[in-house]
């Protein structure tokens, strides 16, 4: 179907006079369109199918070694000022841009098809969801993008005439001009680039296949560019699972959570509690829109269709409802090869296969150093197989968020659970997240990445005026705002073993965290926030001493007060931009920990 939709057929007409592809494609999202592409890709020798009777319909592809990742150092958010770009981001002026881009973009799409890809971030019709147009010559995209969002006619019948869309235009960056056949994976590492214009709200990628650069609904529009339109339209977008939580009687939570990159954010949003009777379910593992209700509440829909999730350290044990999801009609990107014709990756079975053929195509086995699959290899699944989805993941409205939890990656300081005394005070605990980036020995502090509220390479705007949206949601008139929590899996003990066993323990900290919500848990109201009494958490059953217990709950004064010079650092590096709260939120928290230190000594 093409469009009637004026801007639409404007936008693609500009953009293929510019790009000069050979032929014009209009996907629809169907299975007939996801056969014909994996046609292509493997003709041109990108994918293999994997053994059908093992996963059926299923492929099985992999990059080049300079193209595996988000490449944060090419990313760009292209505000007017720089100042609106923030301390963060990588900026250049939008009208240099525009030069550049129209330079690179220039016949760039030559010898290959431009796909035209409408899709829905959310479910289509949601007056949460947004709706994008991406057009790009890989026909991997094309795939993914299938399971990723909404793809297909649906989308084009509810832009209708003259509804808008968010434009993304995104290119390999290897023309054919020769009439010479594509190499496997094309990309162009050296000209990488991922614009981002949050006043006009277009999104152009140039020189990667791979994931976040190539996607551009996920990081690049469903956060950068959301982000920008939630600060202006009083809503957010957030780098956050949306999780279900039921207890024993029935009663329902959700919640949500922001973890940087890498912290078992997918593994949480799908956890098999331990402790009895309690139940956790997915709305989402990544991504979270939020805007008011009626009610003031905060009700948050999950803008995706599918998981792209680190493949390495997946298993049966870690994390089944994944595993589950990915039994058939999923994407795998640099993983090993094994000689049944199916994938495998690291840990995903305690005993790796004696050979496979690893990510690079190369022989491999378990004596080797090198690992089979690249650390950041990646599956892409539905959404819609994963067995423990909510019932209301797709509803339009969105469902109410009860808690926010705040984590990072912390040997030290960061104690199992503390909830925020009020929204101010979590919006601060938000933006003091960090993660250690080695494992740091321990009582060395380590050297910290800080990625306040898992957004850094994700805000669309300058940071700390990001904070100030934060601040001033919670002052909106009527506006209940979520509990905030800060949890950190990560402690360690003075022999740098981590202390708490995670994993589907975490329904431990799940289970204190809805209590509180509920009103039937106390609490101890420490200088750091509300701490859970002595049997807020239930310990029972697991092989954890008294002092490992009292290890991973102690408040550590004197490691929080030079946290606090580290953080007022930080801060200043946003200059006047830093909202003042922020500021007074680092003062009263060095009163009280210097009243509670002395009261204790
Ligand atoms: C992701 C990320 O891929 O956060 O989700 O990097
Ligand atoms: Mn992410």
């Amino acid at each position: 179907m093409m469009t009637n939709n004026i801007k639409l057929q404007a936008w693609v007409d500009e953009k293929a006079e510019l790009c000069q592809p050979d032929n014009i494609v209009w996907c629809d999202g169907s299975d007939k369109e996801w056969d014909d592409m994996w046609d292509i890709m493997v003709k041109a020798g990108t994918a293999r199918k994997i053994n059908q009777e093992k996963r059926p319909n299923s492929y099985h592809v992999n990059s080049v070694p300079a193209d595996v990742a988000r490449v944060e150092d090419g990313t760009y958010i292209c505000s007017k000022e720089e100042k609106d770009a923030g301390p963060t981001n990588n900026w250049l002026d939008p009208t240099e841009m525009r030069v550049k881009m129209d330079g690179l973009f220039k016949g760039c799409m030559k010898g290959r098809t431009m796909y035209v890809i409408p899709f829905s971030m959310g479910p289509i019709g949601s007056g949460i969801a947004q709706i994008g147009v991406e057009l790009s010559d890989s026909p991997y995209v094309v795939t993914n993008m299938h399971i990723m969002a909404r793809v297909g006619n649906a989308v084009l019948e509810a832009l209708g005439k003259d509804r808008d869309f968010i434009p993304c235009l995104h290119s390999v960056g290897v023309p054919l001009a020769g009439g010479e056949t594509s190499e496997p994976w094309p990309c162009n590492p050296d000209n990488r680039y991922i614009v981002h214009y949050p006043e006009t709200r277009e999104i152009w990628s140039f020189g990667s296949g791979y994931g976040g650069n190539a996607l551009l609904g996920k990081k690049c529009l469903a956060l950068r560019i959301a982000s920008a339109m939630g600060r202006d339209e009083g809503w957010m977008a957030e780098h956050m699972l949306i999780l279900k939580l039921t207890n024993p009687e029935g009663a329902v939570k959700f919640v949500a959570g922001a973890f940087p990159s890498a912290c078992g954010k997918t593994n949480l949003a799908m956890l098999t509690p331990t402790i009895p009777g309690w139940k956790v379910e997915t709305i989402g593992d990544d991504i979270a829109w939020m805007k008011f209700g009626d009610d003031g509440q905060l009700y948050a829909i999950n803008p995706e269709a599918g998981f792209f999730g680190v493949a390495p350290g997946t298993g049966m044990k870690s994390n089944a409802n994944a595993m589950l999801s990915m039994q058939a009609n999923s994407i795998f990107t640099n993983v090993a090869e094994t000689d049944d014709g199916d994938v495998w990756w690291e840990d995903m079975t305690d005993e790796a296969p004696a050979h496979l053929i690893d990510w690079i195509g190369n022989d491999w086995s378990p004596d080797l150093d090198t690992p089979s699959s690249h650390p950041n290899a990646r599956f892409t699944a539905r959404a819609s197989q994963c067995p423990v989805m909510a019932s209301e993941w797709e509803d339009p409205k969105g469902v109410p968020i009860h808690a926010i939890l705040f984590g990072g990656r912390r040997a030290t300081v960061v104690p199992l659970a503390t909830e925020a005394l009020d929204w101010n005070h979590g919006t601060f605990l938000g933006t003091i997240i960090a993660s250690e980036m080695t494992a740091a020995a321990f009582g060395a502090i380590g050297q910290l990445r800080r990625d306040p509220m898992a957004m850094l390479p994700f805000c669309g705007y300058n940071m700390a005026d990001y904070w100030g949206h934060w601040l001033k949601m919670g002052q909106t008139e009527g506006a209940k705002m979520p509990k905030v929590y800060y949890v950190n899996w990560f402690r360690k003990n003075q022999a740098g073993k981590f202390i708490w066993p995670g994993f589907g323990e975490n329904s431990r900290v799940l289970k204190w965290v809805f209590e509180r919500c509920a009103g039937t848990a106390d609490a101890i109201e420490t200088a750091i926030g509300n701490m859970p009494t002595l049997d807020g958490i239930d310990f029972s059953g697991l092989d954890m001493s008294d002092e490992d217990i009292a290890n991973l709950m102690w408040v550590d004064h004197e490691g929080w007060l030079s946290e606090l010079e580290g953080i007022e650092e930080y801060y200043d590096t946003f200059g006047d931009h830093l909202p003042e709260e922020l500021r007074n939120q680092v003062k009263a928290l060095r009163v009280r920990l210097l009243a509670e230190q002395k009261a204790v000594a």
